[in-house]
């Protein structure tokens, strides 16, 4: 049986719904948050992501949070909110399947193909929306794109690597740069460095992915083709919006 029922937000188009045509992004971004308590479904494990949008998510699911057996986290920083309410997270390996990932995006295209990776939490994202059999996509309308590439792609790679792979995507048109944090090269939850790469327009997302994934040293780039969105519920201010892919 799904919660969803007790989510206090009509979305767009619902008879109760009422719109507010001034909402900040901060707004949209916990409209969109409160409604993905509708895709939880009673004693289920719950992955989830890591970001400005998800960390409302994290304060809506502890409201429900005796409602389900638990989470699967995607970085550290969301482990420590998700905990802090005293919601269970389980390692990745303990699970065998997570029934809905909710994550949120820098980018979304209208095949639900996305880019993150912005909060530098790529490789876990990725790897815990391939063990889930959902992924709902949470987003305020400014990440909805028709094309790839204007939000700079995040790649994961070891950093004995990089100056290659800057060359590599400087052969596609692409401009590379190291993430710094404090003066230093960002180093992820993995130990790992993070290239910011601008001037992509991804117009094939899948063969995109595929190429960029085989170069050496590239721990998991940021394009989610392969793990795409199925639902993404996109804050409007004429409501939350529900595409599904
Ligand atoms: C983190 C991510 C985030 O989902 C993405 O950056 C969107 O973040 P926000 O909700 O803060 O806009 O991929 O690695």
């Amino acid at each position: 049986m799904q919660i969803s029922r007790k989510s206090p937000l009509p979305l767009a188009g619902e008879g109760n719904y009422k719109p507010n045509p001034s909402m900040t992004q901060d707004e949209l971004k916990t409209q969109v948050a409160q409604a993905a308590l509708r895709y939880i479904a009673h004693r289920t494990i719950v992955g989830v992501g890591t970001g400005s949008t998800v960390n409302k998510f994290i304060a809506a699911l502890g409201s429900i949070q005796h409602q389900i057996r638990g989470t699967v986290s995607s970085s550290n920083a969301s482990t420590e909110r998700l905990q802090a309410l005293g919601i269970p997270v389980f390692a990745a390996d303990a699970v065998e399947s997570i029934d809905v990932y909710i994550d949120g995006a820098d980018e979304i295209d209208s095949h639900g193909y996305m880019i993150k990776g912005g909060g530098a939490a790529l490789t876990r994202e990725k790897i815990v929306a391939a063990q889930s059999k959902r992924f709902v996509c949470i987003a305020d309308a400014s990440k909805k794109v028709d094309v790839l590439g204007a939000f700079p792609l995040p790649v994961e790679v070891i950093p004995m690597a990089a100056a290659r792979i800057t060359r590599q995507f400087a052969a596609l048109g692409g401009q590379a740069t190291l993430r710094m944090q404090d003066g230093a090269p960002l180093r992820t939850d993995n130990g790992q460095h993070i290239l910011d790469v601008r001037g992509l327009h991804i117009t094939d997302p899948l063969a995109f992915e595929t190429t960029v994934s085989q170069w050496p040293g590239v721990v998991t780039v940021g394009v989610f083709a392969y793990q795409k969105a199925h639902v993404c519920l996109l804050g409007t201010q004429q409501g939350v919006q529900v595409l599904e892919f």
